[in-house]
């Protein structure tokens, strides 16, 4: 599943037994090796969908990584791309590997997504592959933070997936990761929080659509379409509308 050059199981063991920080730092110079990088053929058609949308200026790769999105990021925005995450090993290994020549400039922020560093400066925001990270309870936070992080009318933009059907043996793989999880989180400190199946995509639009966005979903003809024709993947963006941002309170913001 990993490859040759990825990480051992012994390795695997080790991270999945730290924070989810440090648990990407030690995960960092293998990352690229393992399934979690998001592959090319995501990042392409996202790419092909958010082009149109554009042009963008300032775009931020929101949980970058080793900077899968970020490199996406410099084919569609102008001016500066921005890769943010809270594991400085990531952070090494992007800062290594995405060299874009010339414009635009490329920057990277260690900061936690649930407290951003930044106010309306950026018109696009992309995420790949991150949101497992993040409890139910912590959306109404992190909604409003890349809300605060876009300037009015910019574009907060990610893919999802329909989910495996229990006669899909990928059904079954996900629900023993997160029970496995849940009985690691249950019985040692620090957890490491990363459920494939506990936040909901339909949660997830509905507390950006309370945040202040405006949710549109497109289609990825790329990933084909199910037995009863709805898409396989689709583009979720949410343009950030005018106004005061709603309330949200200190437990939400987590
Ligand atoms: C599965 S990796 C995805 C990396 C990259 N976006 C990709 O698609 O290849 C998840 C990333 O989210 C980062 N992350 C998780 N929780 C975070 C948080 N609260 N704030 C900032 N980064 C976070 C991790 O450090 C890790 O780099």
């Amino acid at each position: 599943m990993f490859g040759p050059q990825g990480p051992t199981l012994r390795e695997l063991a080790v991270q999945a037994l730290s924070s989810v920080e440090r648990g990407y730092d030690l995960l960092a110079p293998k990352f690229d090796h393992t399934p979690f990088r998001t592959p090319d053929e995501v990042l392409d058609a996202v790419a092909k969908a958010v082009e149109p949308l554009g042009p963008f200026a300032d775009g931020l790769d929101l949980c970058c990584g080793t900077g899968a999105g970020t490199r996406l990021l410099a084919g569609v925005c102008r001016r500066t791309v921005t890769g943010v995450d809270f594991s400085a090993g990531m952070l090494d290994v992007a800062r290594r590997r995405v060299r874009p020549a010339g414009a635009p400039r490329v920057g990277w922020v260690r900061a936690d997504a649930r407290a951003l560093p930044f106010r309306e400066a950026f018109d696009l925001v992309v995420s790949f592959g991150a949101f497992g990270h993040f409890l139910p309870r912590e959306l109404p936070g992190l909604c409003a933070q890349v809300r605060s992080a876009l300037r009015p009318g910019g574009r907060f933009a990610f893919p999802v997936f329909a989910p495996p059907r229990p006669a899909h043996p990928a059904f079954w793989l996900l629900l023993g990761f997160d029970a496995a999880m849940r009985v690691r989180n249950a019985l040692w400190r620090p957890p490491f929080v990363m459920y494939y199946r506990a936040l909901r995509p339909g949660a997830l639009l509905h507390e950006l659509e309370r945040a202040g966005f405006a949710v549109e979903l497109r289609a990825l003809p790329e990933f084909g379409r199910r037995a009863d024709g709805s898409p396989r993947g689709r583009l979720v963006v949410a343009r950030r509308t005018d106004g005061p941002a709603p309330e949200v309170s200190p437990r939400q913001a987590g």
